[in-house]
């Protein structure tokens, strides 16, 4: 039995996880959430620390450990290596059956001894971030708010491709996308950092004041009142 369907995909629990299943005649695999796969905590390990791409455009140098909100948490594979990395973070996620999802990968994560310590830096809220943004204030302002909005996939990996379609069709196209990043950019957060696919345009006309590259993404960065 389902305990939830959205656009007639079903949340099923299976081997004490949930998963989550496209409709009958759909050829795409269920998803999970795992951050205990080994290609996931291989990733973590090898990822490079601090002078990964990801930490440099988040501004992680000397030492600093912002509040950052990831607010299009999806399968929650940034927030999780953002936390790695010594941050708190916020994870908001509006679908509500992809939130489920992440929501019970962040319950094993803090079963699993070498995940527990990041797992444990993370809050996920289930909502628009947007709406999100104008209740965090004081010490649970963010100081770094981080995007990653769907993006039409590219070719890739099977298993890239297959999540990313899934998480498509039940998350939709986040053609409001630049509406998240004016929103953020009405908060006093110090930068705001976009991901996008390597080649693509930036999320909307603003200029991002520089950029970090890797073969395959970009990260955006905007300088807001950082110092
Ligand atoms: C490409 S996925 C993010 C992938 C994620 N970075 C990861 O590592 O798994 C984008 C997600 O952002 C969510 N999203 C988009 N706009 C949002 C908003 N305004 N508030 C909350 N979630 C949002 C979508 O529902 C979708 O699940």
């Amino acid at each position: 039995m389902p305990d939830k369907a959205d656009n007639n995909f079903s949340l099923l629990s299976s081997s004490g996880r949930l998963e989550l299943h496209p409709p009958k005649g759909i050829l795409l695999q269920p998803i999970s959430v795992d951050f205990a796969g080994p290609s996931f905590k291989y990733r973590l390990r090898r990822g490079g620390g601090r002078r990964q791409p990801l930490a440099r455009a988040l501004g992680l140098k000397h030492g600093a450990s912002p509040l950052v909100l990831d607010a299009a948490a999806g399968l929650g594979r940034d927030g999780f290596i953002i936390a790695a990395l010594g941050c708190r973070v916020i994870m908001c996620e509006r679908s509500p059956l992809i939130h489920a999802l992440l929501a019970d990968g962040l319950r094993r994560a803090l079963e699993d001894k070498e995940l527990a310590q990041a797992a444990g830096r993370i809050r996920l809220y289930e909502g628009d971030s947007r709406i999100l943004l104008s209740r965090l204030v004081g010490d649970e302002a963010p100081q770094v708010i981080y995007l990653d909005p769907m993006f039409p996939p590219r070719r890739k990996s099977a298993l890239v491709k297959n999540e990313m379609r899934v998480l498509q069709a039940v998350a939709g196209e986040d053609s409001d996308s630049t509406e998240l990043l004016d929103a953020a950019a009405r908060t006093d957060c110090q930068r705001i950092v976009c991901k996008r696919p390597a080649g693509a345009a930036p999320l909307s006309d603003r200029r991002p004041d520089f950029a970090v590259k890797t073969p395959k993404h970009r990260f955006d960065v905007y300088l807001h009142n950082d110092s």
